[in-house]
């Protein structure tokens, strides 16, 4: 188990002033926040630049990456100067996408004196089913592969190719946390006990995620549809806080 599991709480929502009025209103709790595609193009990188500069907080920026290594590459520098803690980009880029922007990010970072972000390698996102995973991966190869097969084939390049952790669903936690026991696990679909799943089919709670090495759990609806923001927050760190 790690020594601590962090939250991060996911800012899904549609307009910066929503996304900033729950921020104010978790002030004082020490959670990182996750700002994914949709908030970003509806505010752009300003949305960061507020939450980091503005406000101090820890941000991990979810746009997974996938592109030719050099425009990976520059995208992640451009997020260290944003100042983020963590990003997401696809492991399915290959190797040279992910070394390249790993060794040059840590160039950069060297070079400023400023902490490198870690990279996150996501390898087959959870939507997929069994059928649809087989259809994307027969009309790259001629073969179908279930996600079980790709997720240990991408997840061991990630280390190799200099990815710091990856994002993983509880389902996969703690098969990978004995495979990969150096990789930085970010696990989102987590429901505190008695919260309504919402879409998410297999969940745990925050305290089981600790248990099966979670580094950081992800939470979203569980906060932010909450009358009380702030007292679903300190309960989850309350329950990551028990050994
Ligand atoms: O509201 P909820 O707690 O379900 O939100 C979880 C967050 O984690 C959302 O931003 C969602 O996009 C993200 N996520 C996920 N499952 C994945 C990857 C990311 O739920 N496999």
């Amino acid at each position: 188990m790690p020594d601590k599991t962090e939250l991060i709480v996911a800012l899904d929502h549609p307009a910066l002033k929503d996304a900033l009025a729950l921020v104010d209103e978790l002030d004082r709790l020490p959670v990182l926040y996750k700002v994914g595609s949709g908030l970003f193009m509806a505010a752009g990188p300003d949305v960061v630049r507020e939450l980091v500069s503005g406000r101090g907080k820890r941000v991990f920026l979810d746009l997974k990456f996938h592109d030719i290594p050099n425009t990976v590459e520059k995208a992640a520098l451009q997020a260290a100067l944003l100042g983020v803690e963590m990003f997401t980009l696809h492991l399915a880029g290959g190797r040279r996408m992910v070394s390249q922007t790993s060794a040059e990010l840590t160039r950069f970072c060297n070079e400023r004196g400023s902490r490198k972000p870690r990279i996150l390698g996501v390898s087959v996102l959870t939507s997929f089913d069994g059928a649809a995973w087989s259809e994307v991966t027969t009309a790259q190869t001629g073969h179908a592969a279930s996600p079980a097969q790709s997720l240990v084939g991408l997840v061991s390049n990630a280390a190799l190719w200099g990815a710091d952790g990856i994002v993983c669903s509880p389902l996969e936690l703690e098969a990978v946390r004995a495979r990969f026991p150096g990789l930085y696990t970010v696990v989102p679909g987590i429901r505190p006990k008695g919260a309504a799943l919402d879409d998410q089919a297999r969940v745990m709670t925050p305290t089981e995620a600790r248990v099966a090495g979670a580094n950081a759990i992800v939470v979203g609806r569980p906060v932010t549809a909450s009358a009380d923001p702030a007292k679903a927050v300190a309960d989850i760190l309350q329950d990551l806080a028990c050994p």
